[in-house]
């Protein structure tokens, strides 16, 4: 079985169009896991344009949601991930302009730091991955930095799906980094932009053991209530 990690994000972008309270990440996370997601996940931007540290302070708090923090690979991020002590963490490449996280993280260039705060997550008991693109370099290089997961970045594919263009050469690098990933010990997880198509195709791949969705979840949910949609993405994960 496939978990899912339901990322809320965007719940805090709506609550934050009107500087307000409504609609309460808090309520969305308690929401998601009560439909049957196993997992959240916030991703506490530098700029704090969504998800803002009193939110995480509240999930964290709740011992009942299964937290998955996303946060760049810097010392300060780190000190707030130790404070806050998610069940996990995934380092990610954060740009300021950029609209969403748009490339995998350079692990040849920030290899030393990496290393440093993979270590104390781990000797805090925080599981740890890293956000990286699907290439068997990368994944030889999260091995060498000692990472319990890997999550692939699939927004390259999932695009490709969406404008039905031609993507068995993306979904042949998924494939293949999952398998070296796998057979070097380290768990698979995948995510960014998937929908409903791009999910029943990374199904069949058995390597993957979680996918991170976030946006299609939450926009969907306007139209199908988020019950309806949480329970078709995990029909199609496990199909
Ligand atoms: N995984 C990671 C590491 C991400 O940074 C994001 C976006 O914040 C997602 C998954 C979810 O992407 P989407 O919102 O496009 O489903």
């Amino acid at each position: 079985m496939k978990r899912l990690g339901v990322n809320i994000d965007h719940v805090a972008t709506l609550r934050n169009a009107r500087k307000s309270f409504h609609p309460d990440p808090l309520l969305a996370a308690k929401r998601v896991i009560q439909l049957g997601a196993n997992s959240v996940t916030i991703h506490l931007r530098e700029d704090r344009r969504h998800i803002n540290d009193k939110d995480l302070q509240k999930i964290a708090k709740d011992k009942k949601i299964p937290l998955n923090l996303e946060i760049a690979a810097n010392i300060k991020m780190l000190k707030i991930a130790l404070k806050n002590k998610p069940n996990f963490v995934c380092l990610v490449p954060e740009k300021r302009e950029e609209v969403t996280t748009e490339g995998g993280l350079n692990l040849k260039k920030n290899k030393i730091k990496i290393k440093q705060i993979i270590s104390k997550l781990k000797k805090n008991k925080i599981r740890t991955s890293l956000f990286i693109n699907p290439n068997l370099q990368d994944v030889r290089l999260s091995k060498e930095l000692n990472t319990d997961c890997i999550e692939l970045h699939t927004g390259k594919l999932s695009e490709l799906i969406k404008f039905n263009k031609k993507f068995t050469k993306e979904l042949n690098k998924i494939k293949k980094s999952s398998k070296l990933g796998y057979q070097l010990g380290i768990e698979i997880h995948a995510g960014h932009g998937m929908d409903y198509k791009t999910t029943k195709i990374l199904s069949k791949i058995n390597y993957i053991k979680e996918f991170n969705i976030g946006h299609f979840i939450i926009g969907e949910s306007v139209f199908n209530g988020l019950n309806k949609v949480i329970k078709k993405i995990k029909k199609l994960s496990n199909n």
